[in-house]
């Protein structure tokens, strides 16, 4: 009789440790859906890598004139492989931020002269000099990552710390 007790609260306590650990699983994995690409902040790819490029080189063209907007690539190691968008914002001074919604991480559309959007759920951030970056409407939890830039009016050469 005790070992047939012993033999069911046995039977019980496995059935919920299985159970419970189901449930683990089936979290961890709703977790992992959840949060869309599978990084906790989408926007964390700083390197410290530096990119020089003169505004003379052709591909530079947009942002010989103030208010100009280029997007563009730097490599594999820069912004983990993602665009930025460079702005003139005055005669010497540049900012750039990444494309990544710092949302779920999509990458955000084509920038006009003031704003930008997200096409995953409608995020909108500034494109212009006051507030370049900016998050100004929808549910992103912050504005777009900007990247250190630097410009050396008597060499014309941009400088982006990645
Ligand atoms: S990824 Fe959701 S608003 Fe950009």
């Amino acid at each position: 009789m005790k070992n047939e007790l012993t033999d069911v609260s046995r039977r019980e306590f496995l059935k919920t440790a299985t159970a419970s650990a189901l449930a683990l699983v089936g979290s961890a994995t709703l977790v992992s859906a959840l949060s869309g690409c599978g990084k906790d902040d989408p926007t964390s790819s700083r390197t410290g890598e530096k990119v020089s490029f003169n505004l003379n080189e052709s591909g530079f063209e947009a942002l010989r004139t103030v208010g100009g907007i280029l997007r563009r690539n730097f490599g594999a190691n820069r912004n983990g492989g993602r665009d930025v968008i460079i702005r003139r914002v005055a005669e010497t001074e540049f900012r750039t931020v990444s494309v990544v919604c710092p949302h779920a991480g999509c990458d955000v559309g084509t920038p006009t002269q003031t704003q930008v959007e997200c096409p995953c759920h409608n995020s909108v951030f500034s494109m212009q000099a006051s507030n370049f970056g900016a998050r100004i409407g929808g549910i992103a939890p912050r504005g777009l990552t900007a990247f250190e830039t630097a410009f050396n009016a008597e060499t014309q050469v941009v400088t982006i710390t990645f």
